[in-house]
């Protein structure tokens, strides 16, 4: 039976990031489960329907153009084929995913895939819901929190590759904890899970807490 371990956590806690390296370390692979509503949301955003109409069956109907494939240490989500990483990120994706992520239909088709992936291989999966819905048996669980400025200074350094001024941070603040809002009702820890509050603590001291954790 594959080894999962599941890590939530809210918009910009790390982790993806924090997700990627564990499963570097452990030589398995990642899976971004937040990567799939992504791709399915820049799908809807090119059908030119206003999102305020769009209902999980016609968002589902783009879902066929989303395929995933293996790579040495991922798994990488493709949309007709290739990857969309930047689109994906963008902030139009980043304004619409948390309404298409609302759709129970859409939460099922995502979690076939995610799940699917973790039948393939080992993995270590990102994501809201991975450690509560997706795998409720995930070995090893952990939920990482951090104080919403200083997420949304990481999140800023990462997108900018500078550092932020405050009003930048203020706004992206304010971003941040809309989006936690309007993804509350899928962000709960699991009971079992492990909170690392990432707040003062680099990521490399996180990591190697996982990796012990998943080690023990
Ligand atoms: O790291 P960040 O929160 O910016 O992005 P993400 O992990 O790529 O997730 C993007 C969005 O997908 C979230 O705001 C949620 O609406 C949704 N999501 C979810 O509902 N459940 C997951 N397991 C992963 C992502």
């Amino acid at each position: 039976k594959p080894l999962v371990i599941a890590i939530d956590g809210p918009a910009a806690s790390g982790k993806s990031s924090t997700a990627q390296w564990v499963a570097q370390l452990l030589n398995v692979h990642h899976v971004d489960s937040g990567a799939f509503y992504r791709a399915i949301t820049l799908l809807a955003l090119g059908t030119g329907v206003a999102p305020e109409l769009w209902t999980s069956q016609a968002v589902l109907a783009e879902a066929h153009r989303i395929t995933w494939r293996l790579t040495e240490r991922s798994v990488l989500p493709l949309v007709d084929g290739a990857e969309h990483d930047e689109a994906m990120r963008d902030a139009p994706v980043t304004r619409q995913v948390s309404r298409v992520a609302q759709m129970a239909a859409v939460r099922h088709w995502v979690n076939d895939q995610v799940r699917a992936a973790g039948a393939a291989t080992d993995v270590v999966v990102d994501g809201r819901d991975i450690g509560t819905a997706v795998f409720p048996t995930a070995a090893l669980k952990v939920f990482l929190v951090a104080d919403p400025w200083e997420r949304a200074r990481r999140r800023l350094i990462q997108r900018l590759g500078r550092r932020p001024n405050d009003a930048e941070i203020a706004e992206e603040t304010e971003a941040l904890v809309a989006r936690d809002a309007l993804d509350a009702a899928q962000s709960a820890p699991a009971r079992d899970a492990i909170t690392i509050d990432t707040t003062t603590v680099t990521q490399e001291e996180q990591v190697e807490r996982i990796v012990a954790l998943a080690k023990a």
